[in-house]
C-alpha cells in the first residue's frame, strides 16, 4: 500500500503542483438534466476558472461539433503571447442513462477525462466541473462557467459560484478569464 501511495504522488505531481488537491473523494455534484448534447453544441467563451496549468493565456473559447448522435469534435482556443493556440480533442457521452456526463480527450493517448455539464440553459450559461480522485484520497478538480458571449452580468457569475458551493464545489480560488481586445485574433 505504501508504495502504491508514493508511486501515485510522484505519478501525479506534475499535475497537482498546479492545483490545490482536496482530501477525500470527489464530490457527487448534481448534473443537467434531460442534457441535449445538439443544444449543447457550438461556441462557448469561459468566463471564469479554477487555475489550471494548461491554460495560461487569455480569449479562452471552445467550438463543440457534433459527429455522431454521440461523439463531438472539441477545438479550444486561447491566446497566449500574441499567438492564437489551438488544440483539438473529442468528446463522447460517457454513460446514456446520464447524458450531461461527458469525457473529453485532447490526445488519442490520453484517457477521457470527466467533463460534467452541472447545469446550462444552452443559450447563455454552462457550469462545467471535472474532477479525478486520486486512490480516494484525495482528488483535484477543474471548474468553468462558459457563456455564449464573452463576459456575464456579476450577479450570473455569482449565481454560478453558488450552484458549484451547494455541490460541495470550492471555487473560492476561480478567477475571470481575460476576455479583452480577443476578436482582433480571429
Ligand atoms: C466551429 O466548428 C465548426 C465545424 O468545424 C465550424 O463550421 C465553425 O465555423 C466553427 N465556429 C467557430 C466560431 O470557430
Amino acid at each position: 500500500m505504501k508504495t502504491s501511495v508514493l508511486l501515485a504522488f510522484s505519478f501525479v505531481l506534475p499535475l497537482i503542483r498546479a492545483q490545490v488537491p482536496h482530501w477525500g473523494p470527489c464530490p457527487e455534484p448534481d448534473v443537467q438534466p434531460g442534457f441535449s448534447l445538439k443544444q449543447f453544441m457550438g461556441r462557448w467563451f469561459e468566463v471564469a476558472r479554477l487555475p489550471a496549468q494548461f491554460e495560461k493565456g487569455r480569449c479562452m473559447e471552445t467550438n463543440f461539433t457534433l459527429t455522431t448522435g454521440s461523439t463531438i469534435r472539441v477545438v479550444s482556443s486561447e491566446v497566449f503571447k500574441g499567438q492564437t493556440r489551438k488544440i483539438e480533442g473529442t468528446g463522447v457521452i460517457e454513460d446514456m442513462k446520464n447524458p450531461a456526463k461527458l469525457g473529453i480527450s485532447y490526445s488519442y493517448v490520453l484517457p477521457y477525462s470527466p467533463y460534467w455539464i452541472l447545469a446550462t440553459d444552452y443559450t447563455n450559461t454552462a457550469l462545467v466541473y471535472s474532477c479525478t480522485d486520486i486512490l480516494r484520497l484525495f482528488h483535484v478538480d477543474f471548474a468553468w462557467i462558459l457563456s455564449r458571449t464573452r463576459t456575464l452580468p456579476e450577479a450570473t457569475i455569482l449565481n454560478a459560484k453558488e450552484t458549484f458551493v451547494n455541490n460541495h464545489i470550492d471555487v473560492s480560488r476561480m478567477i475571470d478569464t481575460k476576455q479583452e481586445g480577443c476578436d482582433k485574433y480571429l
